[in-house]
């Protein structure tokens, strides 16, 4: 798998697996704005030149905030959400960040998995945060965390 920055043209492929996987999928204006903001950096997972998924992260001193990760839904369960998020984390702690934040759906067992797994920990919820019904958690993973699991 190739992980690089994502350009605007990629953006009508990430769209696509957007709308295959989020309940209010974020639309091709929201992510030109996304990528006109110097503080954000989208990247994207391809297979053979194919974009299979893509990450955002927010830089805010020394915090990094995940707004989405997806893969298509053809690729899912085969290790590439794991491997594209292991990317950004080294990449993120490298450049000075101490910590990394996402939310995630409650029900969301998969994702979970995967962040619980790279040493992320849920830290908070924000009660009925999806569409006024569905719990929110607040997951963190910590510089010192990320290294201890690596070394
Ligand atoms: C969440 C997502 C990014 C993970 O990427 P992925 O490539 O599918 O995940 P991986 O293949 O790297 O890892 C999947 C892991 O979840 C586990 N898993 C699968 N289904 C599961 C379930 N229902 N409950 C718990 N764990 C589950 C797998 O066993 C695997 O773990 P293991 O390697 O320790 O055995 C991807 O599935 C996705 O795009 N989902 C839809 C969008 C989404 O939910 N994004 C996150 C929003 S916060």
């Amino acid at each position: 798998m190739k992980i690089r920055e994502m350009q605007q043209g990629d953006i009508p492929a990430v769209v696509e697996i957007e709308n295959q996987n989020f309940r209010e999928p974020w639309t091709e204006a929201i992510f030109k704005e996304e990528m006109a903001q110097g503080t954000r950096t989208y990247y994207i997972a391809e297979l053979e030149d194919r974009i299979i998924g893509y990450m955002g992260l927010i830089w805010i001193l020394d915090e990094g905030h995940i707004t989405n990760v997806a893969i298509d839904a053809n690729h899912q369960g085969m290790g590439y959400g794991r491997e594209l998020m292991t990317y950004v984390a080294n990449l993120a702690f490298e450049k000075g960040l101490t910590s990394m934040t996402l939310e995630v759906r409650a029900s969301n067992a998969r994702a979970i998995h995967v962040y619980e797994s790279l040493g992320f920990i849920n830290e908070g919820t924000r009660p009925k945060y999806y569409e006024g019904r569905e719990d929110a958690y607040i997951m963190w993973l910590y510089k010192e965390a990320w290294n201890e699991r690596t070394v």
